[in-house]
């Protein structure tokens, strides 16, 4: 969910389908999905979102991502990697033993760590801008009006006028209504995966630093909320869920080097959607983690107040 640091909530208990079935030492091992488990091999839990929990297959080739909920999100999750030509990736969508599943290949690395951003930034700035070069439509500027009033409303009681000034400004002088390119709208640290350092190592040693399989160092995952729409949106998000694990000053030094250009009016609609990425994570603090809110909001406005003082509020 969002570009937020919440610890993910335990596994879901007492769910239907649920077998004990004889491990080859002799003991029973709880078996969740028999269905899936009769086709991948045993599971192994090995982690888990906001939305899913993920396992891993017995080879360790795999990963199978069974979804909390049962939104269709499966299948929007592949078409979104297809569109966004991860379509490799994908071995499958299922549904099985009453959940809906995803079946991915996985990738020898973890998630983005603060040390990993610096290694992280080339092979990101690729992905991303190779995303980007998909455009599609124009941005649904009265979806960022609709955004806009229910967080003025939410967040009335704080001193916020310059953050929501910062998008309210350009919205209102037409500046966001641009086209759209197709984004992936969740890139906080959680979402991205670097290679373990060995299997780093082992692919500079090959020459190029891409894998054997042609593969780079960072893989993007978790499409689910891919969609159209303007990229410096996309960017922002960046910025505030992973650049942000990096010192103000070079979390804005790194987050410029995404920017298409420096031009004026690029610069003013990153700052609008900087506030607004901002002015969202604090609604979603105060509506699912109050107890964090105080110190979140802490956090962000500082980080966000960094950025509107050093970017220019108008195009000329
Ligand atoms: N293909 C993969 N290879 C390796 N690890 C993965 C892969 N897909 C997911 N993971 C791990 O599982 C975690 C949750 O997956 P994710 O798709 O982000 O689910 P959620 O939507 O619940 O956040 C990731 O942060 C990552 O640690
Ligand atoms: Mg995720």
């Amino acid at each position: 969910m969002c570009a937020v640091h919440v610890p993910p909530g335990p596994g879901r208990c007492g769910e239907a389908g649920v077998t004990l079935r004889p491990t080859t030492s002799g003991t029973a091992r709880l078996q969740r999905f028999p269905e899936l488990e009769a086709r991948y091999g045993p599971l192994t839990p090995m982690d888990s979102g906001m939305q899913s929990r993920v396992y891993t297959t017995p080879d360790g080739a795999a990963v199978v991502k069974v979804y909390r909920n049962h939104m269709g999100q499966h299948r929007t999750e592949a078409r979104n990697m297809i569109q966004a030509s991860m379509g490799d990736w994908l071995l499958g969508v299922t549904e099985a033993d009453g959940v809906e599943v995803l079946v991915m290949r996985r990738f020898a690395g973890h998630p983005l760590r603060a040390a990993d951003v610096p290694r992280a930034l080339p092979g990101l700035r690729r992905i991303v801008a190779e995303l980007h070069t998909q455009q599609g439509g124009r941005v649904n500027v009265g979806r960022v009006r609709e955004r806009l009033l229910r967080f003025r409303r939410a967040l009335a009681p704080y001193p916020l006028e310059d953050v929501f000034e910062a998008v309210e400004g350009p919205l209102e002088r037409g500046l966001l209504d641009q086209p759209a390119a197709f984004c992936h709208l969740d890139m906080w640290h959680d979402n991205i995966l670097i290679a373990d350092e060995l299997n780093a190592a082992a692919k500079v040693a090959d020459g190029n630093g891409m894998g054997v399989e042609g593969e780079g160092d960072v893989l993007l995952i978790d499409w689910t909320r891919a969609d159209w729409d303007d990229p410096l949106r996309d960017l922002a998000l960046l910025k505030t869920g992973t650049l942000d694990l990096l010192s103000a000053a070079r979390s804005l030094e790194a987050a410029l080097s995404f920017l298409p250009d420096r031009a004026p009016a690029t610069l003013v609609r990153y700052r609008a959607y900087l506030a607004l990425t901002t002015l969202h994570d604090l609604y979603w603090f105060l509506m699912n983690e109050p107890y964090e809110f105080d110190s979140q909001k802490e956090f962000k406005l500082a980080r966000v107040r960094h950025a509107l003082v050093r970017l220019p509020e108008h195009r000329s």
